[in-house]
């Protein structure tokens, strides 16, 4: 029922590879790609780099625009999520007293980088509960809402959360913040690939989204979008040539991004040869492979659950290609001992069964989590692993 495409990838065979969505995996076919156009790039350095590099990355950015639905206008390539949010943040006008909302699913790592702007410029950032599972869009967009004030200046929120894996309403919450006059950041790590997206009709002021995850490119390669009418003020976080420029030809948001700092641009030229050769390796393309993912996520999910003797966590349309599933309670294990049992167990699961699947707790340190993914490489095999795996390890105590 769920074709695996496993050969496609570089696994050993002894591998069950259960996170995705921690840094995506890239095929074959894509990395020697990649490798060509770094042996090309070093066979001239300045020719790549200095004449040519311009034009290619303008290629790939109409490619890449033109599968997340905005113009290419709006659209600059940055290595990571993590870039694009301290991006945003540290160009935005922030002043003295002005608040930020953000919720308790946020990234780690985004919240920094939301905490530091904050804190350098006297910021309040409002962070509100937002409790999971959810069973539905108003257990996200009511608590949002009813922080917003009228010195709110932005909301940032996951497109797909990371620990606890599911979508949020995201249409929903830039139309209500939209009509408040409220910017949005949409950190949409997960975002490309694992969902349709179209950007311009989602309507958020600023999103950006990792292709390494689920598009499968190869890593360092991520988006950034900005609005049309905001793109002056967006700036990279590294400041290089871009800042004074004299050229009038593009945008200065175009010119910034496209120069910061000598890097290997080769995970950003491989954008549209990754697009293409997924689309045509599986029948019906990139419909097809959500499509695919997200049902096989929902059985691995249903197989977890079942055998656990566990609830399904959310409803089927909350879900993508992640779902977080809660372990069994045990008595036996209390805080602080339970922070070292997380690392424990997933270390057992790797070193003992050779399966890779993040165990996380949520929300204070009481409830254990597994996070299942589902890309091409997995089959419904993969979860009944996990399955056993898990019952064996929890029977003995870990
Ligand atoms: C929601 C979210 N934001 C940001 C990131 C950071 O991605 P990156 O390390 O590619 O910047 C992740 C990574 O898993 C994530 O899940």
């Amino acid at each position: 029922m769920f074709k695996s495409y496993r050969k496609e990838w570089s696994f050993p065979e002894e591998i069950t590879f259960l996170n995705h969505g921690s840094f995506g995996a890239c095929p074959r076919i894509i990395l020697e790609r990649q490798d060509k156009l770094r042996h090309e790039l070093e066979q001239n350095p300045m020719d790549f780099l200095h004449r040519t590099l311009e034009k290619r990355l303008d290629t790939a950015r109409e490619r890449l625009a033109s599968f997340v639905g905005c113009s290419p206008e709006c659209l600059v390539f940055v290595s990571n999520a993590t870039t694009g949010v301290n991006a945003v943040l540290q160009s935005l006008d922030l002043r003295q007293g002005d608040e930020i909302l953000v919720n308790n699913h946020e990234y780690n790592a985004s919240r920094n980088a939301l905490d530091y702007v904050a804190g350098l410029k006297g910021c309040k950032v409002i962070c509100v509960e937002i409790p999971y599972p959810v069973q539905s869009k108003d257990d996200v967009i009511e608590p949002f809402l009813a922080a917003a004030t009228p010195r709110t200046r932005l909301a940032m929120f996951d497109h797909i959360t990371s620990a606890t894996g599911f979508i949020m309403p995201v249409k929903e919450l830039t139309e209500r913040f939209n009509q408040l006059g409220i910017e949005t950041l949409i950190d949409g790590a997960h975002g490309p690939g694992m969902v349709p997206l179209e950007l311009e009709k989602l309507g958020a002021t600023y999103y950006t989204g990792n292709c390494h995850k689920w598009m499968c490119t190869p890593k360092g390669s991520a988006l950034l979008y900005v609005q049309q009418g905001k793109l002056e003020k967006i700036h990279p976080p590294v400041i290089s040539h871009g800042w004074n420029t004299l050229r009038t030809d593009r945008s200065k948001y175009l010119i910034q991004f496209g120069w910061t700092g000598t890097l290997c641009p080769t995970p950003w030229l491989c954008i549209p040869d990754t697009i293409d050769y997924l689309e045509n390796l599986v029948p019906g393309g990139w419909s097809a492979i959500q499509k695919r993912n997200h049902e096989l996520a929902l059985a691995g999910r249903d197989l977890i659950c079942r055998e656990l003797g566990m609830p399904i966590p959310c409803p089927d349309e909350f879900q993508g290609s992640m779902v977080t599933i809660a372990l069994p309670p045990d008595p036996q294990l209390r805080p602080p001992l339970l922070l070292r049992f997380e690392a424990i167990l997933q270390n057992r699961l790797w070193e003992e069964h050779r399966i890779e699947a993040p165990i996380f707790f949520w929300p204070d340190f009481k409830t254990r989590w597994v996070r299942i993914s589902a890309q091409l490489y997995n089959s419904i095999e993969d979860y009944q692993k996990l399955a056993e795996a898990l019952k064996k390890e929890l029977s003995l105590g870990y």
